[in-house]
């Protein structure tokens, strides 16, 4: 699976891509959000158009636009962006989650706007976990026993520090998953979000620990049509 999957290589199959990064609203004007810039999931999406797939993006705020030829869904908080994927698992061969999603959303969204004032206390927010959707699917499939979709793919950064290293992160969180495909990426303060050079492992949970994993660098363009070739090759497998 070096090369990128050919033009056709995934002719008939439809692909879910989630992309971007949601926002969790406090009030009718603000909301917490992260520095997900879409181009990891936008990348992939135009590389799975270019292997021939339908192709299903599910995009949180982006910094960049949508490839001609998606089928655009847009949404804004995690539990949005958990219904559309929902929906869409149901008709995909795959779903791949590149999105950052919020772990937290503040517990109450306060219907009007949040204003200073000297005679209360400053506001504290509080926040509640979201549900883990890239978990979600996976258990759907095993409780359906449908075997749909055929492959889940999740993504994740790691700094690694004095406890673990990135690739004992990536492995941990695999199996915590339980996704067919996680796809690793080492950052640092100034790596991976916004840039357009990249560097991933891929890992499987058939991996051996001593195993060579697979490894691509280059451009989210480069990246993403050498994932595309391996998940290619896990279908056809
Ligand atoms: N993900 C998800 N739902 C969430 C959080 C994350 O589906 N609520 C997905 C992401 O889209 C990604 C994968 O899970 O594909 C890993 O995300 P990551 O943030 O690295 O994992 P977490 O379980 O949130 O762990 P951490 O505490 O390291 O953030
Ligand atoms: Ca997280």
């Amino acid at each position: 699976s070096a090369g990128p999957a050919g033009p056709g290589a995934l002719a008939g199959t439809t692909v879910t891509i989630t992309a971007g990064g949601t926002r969790e609203p406090l009030d009718p004007v603000r909301f917490l959000g992260n520095r997900s810039s879409g181009k990891q999931g936008t990348a992939l999406a135009a590389a799975a158009l270019a292997a021939g797939a339908r192709v299903r993006l599910i995009a949180a705020h982006m910094d960049v636009p949508a490839p001609e030829g998606v089928e655009l869904i847009r949404v804004e908080t995690a539990l949005e962006l958990r219904a559309a994927v929902h929906r869409a698992a149901a008709d995909s061969d795959v779903v791949i989650m590149a999105a950052a999603v919020a772990d937290f959303r503040p517990a109450q969204v306060v219907e009007t706007k949040i204003k200073k004032r000297d005679d209360e206390a400053d506001p504290v927010i509080t926040l509640v976990r979201n549900p883990d959707i890239l978990q979600e699917l996976v258990r759907a499939r095993d409780e359906a026993g449908t075997g749909t979709p055929t492959l889940i793919v999740g993504f994740a950064a790691e700094t690694g520090d004095d406890t673990s290293d990135v690739l004992e992160y990536g492995r941990s969180k695999l199996a915590r998953k339980g996704c067919d495909l996680l796809v690793l990426n080492r950052v640092g303060r100034s790596l991976v979000f916004g840039q357009d050079e990249t560097e991933v492992r891929i890992l499987s949970p058939d991996d051996s620990p001593e195993a060579a994993l697979e490894s691509a660098a280059g451009t989210k363009a480069e990246v993403s049509a050498r994932i595309l070739a391996r998940i290619t090759a896990e279908l056809a497998a």
